[in-house]
C-alpha cells in the first residue's frame, strides 16, 4: 500500500474509505459494514466521515465496524462549522468521540468555513489536542485565500490536511492550490473521487478504461494515486466493488497511460474558484 506522510510526520494508506450516505438506510448496513470491515482487511486503513453524514449515524456505523480493531484504523471525521467555535466544538467531539466509541479521534476536520474565525477554531483544536481528545486536525473545502489565512493565524501553520473535492473531472485545485500545498508537504484528501458515481459513466472514461483492461472506478483511483501527496477516499457499500476499486493499487498508470488521460481530462489552463460537493 502507498502511504502519504502527513507534516507531523505520520504516514497515512494512500487510499482510504468514504462513508457519505453510509448508516442512513438499515437494508443496506449489513453489507455496508461487511464491506468498510474488508477494506480494512486490504489495508484501506484510513477512514472518513464527518458527525454530518446522516446526522451521525455514520459515525455510529463506522464505531460498529472498527470495535476490537482500532490499532488497526486511522480515523478521520469533521465538525460541522457552526461547531467550529471554543464553545461549541468540545461537544461536537464528545459526540463524535461516543458515536465512533474510541477515547481519540486521529484527524479532526473543520467541514467547511463558516463565521467562525479561523483562529478561533484553531485555539479549539489545540485545546482537543492537549485534553488527548484528538491526535491531530486539518481542514475541508479552504481555498488558497483561506489557506494563507489560516497559515498567518497563530498554530495554524499545525494544520495536517486540506480535504479537497478533486477527480479527473475536477482539476482546479491543480492551478495554485495543490502546489502550494505540496510546497508544505501538506496532503490534500481527495474527495468525491467518482464524482459520486457520475464519472464512472462517463463515455470516453469507460472507452478509456475497457482499452486498458480496467474499471472505470480504478482508472479514476489510479490518476489519483499517482499525484503527489494525495490521498483519495472513493466510497462504497459494496464488498464486491470495495475490492474492484483496491485493486486500483496493482495498477498504477504509466507516464503514457498519464499523458492520455491528460489529454482527455483537461488540467485548468488558469484559476479556478475552488469546487465543492
Ligand atoms: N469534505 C467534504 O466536504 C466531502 C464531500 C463529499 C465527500 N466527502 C468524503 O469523500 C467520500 C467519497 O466521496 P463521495 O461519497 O461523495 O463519492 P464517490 O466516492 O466519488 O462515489 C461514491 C459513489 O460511487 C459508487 N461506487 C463506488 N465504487 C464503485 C465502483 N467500483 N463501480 C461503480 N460505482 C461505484 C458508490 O455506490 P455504492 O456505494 O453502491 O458502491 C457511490 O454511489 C465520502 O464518502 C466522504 O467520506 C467529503
Amino acid at each position: 500500500m502507498k502511504r502519504i506522510a502527513l507534516p507531523c510526520g505520520e504516514t497515512l494508506s494512500a487510499l482510504g474509505q468514504g462513508t457519505w450516505r453510509i448508516g442512513e438506510d438499515n437494508r443496506r448496513r449489513k453489507g455496508e459494514m461487511a464491506a468498510l470491515r474488508h477494506g480494512i482487511d486490504l489495508g484501506l486503513t484510513l477512514i472518513d466521515t464527518a458527525e454530518m453524514y446522516g446526522d451521525g449515524r455514520s459515525e455510529s456505523l463506522v464505531g460498529e465496524a472498527i470495535a476490537g480493531r482500532r490499532g488497526e484504523v486511522f480515523i478521520v471525521t469533521k465538525v460541522y462549522p457552526h461547531n467550529a467555535s471554543r464553545h461549541a466544538m468540545p461537544t461536537a467531539c464528545d459526540n463524535s468521540r461516543r458515536r465512533l466509541g474510541i477515547e481519540v479521534i486521529d484527524l479532526y476536520l473543520l467541514h467547511w468555513s463558516g463565521s467562525v474565525p479561523l483562529g478561533e477554531s484553531v485555539e479549539a483544536f489545540e485545546r482537543l489536542q492537549q485534553s488527548g481528545k484528538i491526535r491531530y486536525w486539518g481542514v475541508s473545502n479552504l481555498d488558497l485565500r483561506q489557506m494563507v489565512a489560516l497559515e498567518a493565524v497563530h498554530g495554524g501553520a499545525g494544520v495536517q490536511t486540506n480535504q479537497l473535492l478533486y477527480n479527473l473531472t475536477r482539476r482546479g485545485i491543480e492551478w495554485d492550490l495543490l502546489p502550494w500545498l505540496r510546497q508544505r508537504h501538506i496532503p490534500v484528501m481527495a474527495y468525491s473521487p467518482f464524482e459520486q458515481g457520475g464519472l464512472l459513466k462517463a463515455p470516453r472514461l469507460v472507452k478509456y478504461a475497457r482499452q486498458q483492461g480496467m474499471t472505470p472506478a480504478q482508472v479514476a483511483l489510479a490518476w489519483l494515486l499517482a499525484q503527489d501527496g494525495v490521498v483519495a477516499i472513493p466510497k462504497t457499500g459494496s464488498r464486491e466493488r470495495l475490492e474492484e476499486n483496491a485493486r486500483a493499487l496493482s495498477r498504477p498508470l504509466t507516464p503514457q497511460q498519464l499523458g492520455e488521460l491528460n489529454a482527455l481530462f483537461a488540467a485548468p489552463t488558469g484559476p479556478v474558484s475552488l469546487e465543492m460537493i
